[in-house]
C-alpha cells in the first residue's frame, strides 16, 4: 500500500471508528470528510435539535466526543495528528480538520480506550449499592482534565440542590409543545440508524437521586427496584461558554466515559438542566461562579446481575463518511 493510500485508509477508518461516539439522542450531528491529507469534521443541520438545543451547545459538545474517539482511534494506529478546532470562520459547518499526520508508535493506553468504545454504553437503570471506587473517579477527572475542561464532583448539598434543579428543568420541558415533539420524533424514529428505540429507554421511571431525562413515553428496558443512592454526580464545566469550549467539553466527555468504561464504571449524560437557560444559570451557582456548566454527569455501578440495555443503533458507515474526494486512493 502506497503511504497515501495507508493515509487515506487510515483516515476514513479513524472516522467509521468514531461512529460509536455519544451524541444527544443519538442524533449523530456529524459527516465526515476524508481528503488526500487530512480529515475534516461537519456538523450536519438537519440533526441539530432546532427546539432543544438552538445555541449547538450539544450538537457541538457531541461532535466533540466524535472529534476525540477519532483522534484515539488514530493514535491507536500509529499516527500523530494536528488537530485545528473551528479552523475556518467562514465555512460554519467545518468544526474540525486533523492535519499534519505522521507516523509514531502505536499508544497503547489509546489502544485500550478504542476496545472501549464498541462497549461504552447508556444504562440508564438506577446503579448498584457498590460504591465508585475513588481511584476510578480520579482517573475519570484526570481524563477531563487532560481535554482542557474540569469535572466537580458534587458534595450532597449541592448534588439536592441539583436533583430540584433537574426537577424544574424537567417540568419547563414537558411544559413546552416543540421540545414535546422533537423528543417524540427522536424516542420513534423509523428509521433504525438514529434516535432511541424503546429498549434502551426505561419501562418506568428509575429511583433516582436526581431526575433522569423524561422521554415523554415509557420504554421497554426493566428498571428493577435499586435507587441510585451510590451514584456520583459530578458537573463538566469550564472557563469560557462558546462553541470551541463546548467542542472540547465533548472530547472531555469522550476521554471521561471510555476511561469509565475501562474502569467499569457507568456513566449517564443529564443535559436539560443545561438545555434550559434558567437551569444553565442555576448550575452556575452550584459552582459558585468558578466556571460555565456543558454537561451533568451521573457515574456509578451498574447492576451486575441484570443484563443492561442493548447498544443504541447509528447510521451506516457511508452515511457519515464521504470519501468521494479520495475514491480511488484507498487500498
Ligand atoms: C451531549 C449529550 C447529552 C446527552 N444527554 C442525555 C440525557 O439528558 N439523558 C440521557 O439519558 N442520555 C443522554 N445522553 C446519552 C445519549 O442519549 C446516548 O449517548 C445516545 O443515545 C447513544 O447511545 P449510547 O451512549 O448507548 O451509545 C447524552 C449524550 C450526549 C453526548
Amino acid at each position: 500500500m502506497s503511504q497515501e493510500n495507508s493515509l487515506t485508509t487510515a483516515l476514513a477508518e479513524a472516522a467509521a471508528t468514531a461512529g460509536h461516539a455519544p451524541s444527544v439522542h443519538n442524533t449523530q450531528p456529524w459527516r465526515w470528510r476524508v481528503l488526500p491529507d487530512s480529515l475534516e469534521l461537519h456538523t450536519v443541520a438537519d440533526r441539530q435539535l432546532a427546539a432543544g438545543d438552538p445555541e449547538g451547545r450539544l450538537l457541538a459538545v457531541s461532535c466533540g466526543a466524535a472529534l476525540h474517539h477519532a483522534r484515539v482511534a488514530l493514535a491507536a494506529e500509529g499516527w500523530r495528528v494536528v488537530v485545528r478546532r473551528l479552523p475556518d470562520p467562514g465555512e460554519e459547518s467545518l468544526v474540525a480538520r486533523l492535519t499534519d499526520l505522521t507516523r509514531t508508535e502505536a499508544d497503547p493506553d489509546a489502544m485500550r480506550l478504542v476496545q472501549c468504545m464498541s462497549v461504552r454504553h447508556t444504562d440508564r437503570r438506577p446503579v448498584s449499592d457498590e460504591p465508585v471506587p475513588t481511584d476510578a473517579m480520579g482517573e475519570v477527572t484526570r481524563a477531563v482534565t487532560a481535554e482542557g475542561s474540569r469535572l466537580q464532583i458534587l458534595d450532597r448539598d449541592q448534588v439536592l440542590e441539583l436533583a430540584a434543579t433537574a426537577g424544574h428543568a424537567g417540568a419547563v420541558e414537558a411544559e413546552d409543545p416543540e421540545l414535546r415533539a422533537e423528543m417524540a420524533y427522536w424516542t420513534s424514529r423509523a428509521d433504525p440508524g438514529t434516535g432511541l428505540p424503546a429498549d434502551v429507554l426505561p419501562a418506568e421511571p428509575p429511583q433516582t437521586t436526581v431526575p433522569g431525562r423524561d422521554f415523554g413515553r415509557p420504554g421497554s428496558l426493566p428498571i428493577g427496584p435499586g435507587h441510585d443512592r451510590m451514584a456520583v454526580y459530578a458537573l463538566l464545566h469550564g472557563d469560557e461558554d462558546d462553541r470551541d469550549s463546548w467542542l472540547r467539553a465533548g472530547e472531555a466527555l469522550s476521554a471521561a466515559w471510555l476511561t469509565a468504561t475501562r474502569l467499569g464504571v457507568s456513566v449517564v449524560p443529564l443535559s436539560a438542566v443545561v438545555e434550559v437557560p434558567g437551569t444553565r444559570q442555576a448550575l452556575r451557582q452550584v459552582l459558585a461562579g468558578i466556571g460555565f456548566p456543558y454537561l451533568v454527569l451521573r457515574l456509578g455501578i451498574a447492576d451486575p446481575a441484570h443484563a443492561g440495555p442493548p447498544h443504541t443503533p447509528r447510521l451506516a458507515g457511508e452515511q457519515v463518511v464521504d470519501t468521494s474526494a479520495v475514491r480511488g486512493d484507498q487500498a
